[in-house]
């Protein structure tokens, strides 16, 4: 049975693009609010939700993640760059897991993996402070042999494998290509130690596919089944996304 992490991020992109900066001032409730979201979400069957909190905070606030704290009855995955700021913010919330992510300012959601190699020691001193701290560490990173071997050697538990580039040549010659680095990548990771995640790019179609990837804990999604909860509501579009990875 594979989990579920519920990505809310994009319910708040959907408030802060009428409500940034919002003051006390205006008219009427500020919405759509990603906690209530999330709420619903568990209810539905999520069993995690995932919170990216950025740098620039284009979408989800530190209120959101406090807030989040305080009602979620499943596990809180807290997608944070590695920056010394979240690792103290992380040491604070205390969430259940932080998903290790590259961050930069011109992309509109993550892009690319982490790269573990090139960041080596903040990468391993942000392990060592959540070991401590009792919060599993997972680094998104691309399905690449030196990438998963380091993850390991550094002690990181989990991984979650970025399918971005998979999800994106799913209409073009590469995707089978792209398809079997996921799957050697899972194998390999496995194979570590690893708890092998999932997620970026997954859709209610691509998802027959990927369930298929061997050893995966985990999918995280967001944007598919927030676009769909806009038609079905947000507890059908789990449940219906409960239904495909598990099909
Ligand atoms: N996993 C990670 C690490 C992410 O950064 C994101 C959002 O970019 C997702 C999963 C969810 O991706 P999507 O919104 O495409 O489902």
């Amino acid at each position: 049975m594979i989990l579920l992490g519920v990505n809310i991020d994009h319910c708040a992109t959907v408030r802060q693009a009428r409500y940034r900066g919002y003051n006390q001032t205006a008219p009427g409730p500020v919405e759509p609010d990603p906690v209530a979201l999330a709420v619903l979400a568990e209810r539905a069957g999520a069993d995690g939700i995932t919170i990216h909190l950025r740098e620039d905070r284009r979408h989800i606030q530190e209120h959101d993640v406090w807030r989040l704290k305080e009602v979620a009855k499943t596990r809180i995955n807290l997608e944070m760059a590695c920056t010394s700021a979240m690792v103290e913010f992380a040491l604070k919330v205390k969430p259940n897991s932080v998903c290790v992510v590259p961050e930069s300012r011109e992309e509109i959601s993550t892009e690319g993996g982490l790269d573990v190699v090139a960041r080596r020691g903040h990468v391993k001193a942000c392990i060592d402070a959540m070991n401590a701290a009792g919060i599993i560490t997972s680094l998104f990173i691309d399905p690449d042999a030196e990438q998963i071997d380091l993850s390991a050697e550094l002690g990181a538990p989990w991984i979650e494998l970025h399918t971005g580039a998979w999800a994106n040549a799913w209409h073009t010659p590469r995707r089978d290509a792209e398809f079997v680095r996921l799957r050697e990548g899972a194998l390999r990771a496995r194979a570590a130690g690893l708890v092998v995640n999932a997620g970026h790019g997954i859709n209610y179609d691509n998802v027959a596919d990927i369930r298929t990837l061997p050893h995966v804990h985990e999918l995280n999604i967001g944007h598919t089944i927030i676009s769909r909860a806009l038609s079905t509501g947000i507890e059908e579009a789990v449940r219906e996304m409960k239904r495909r990875m598990n099909a």
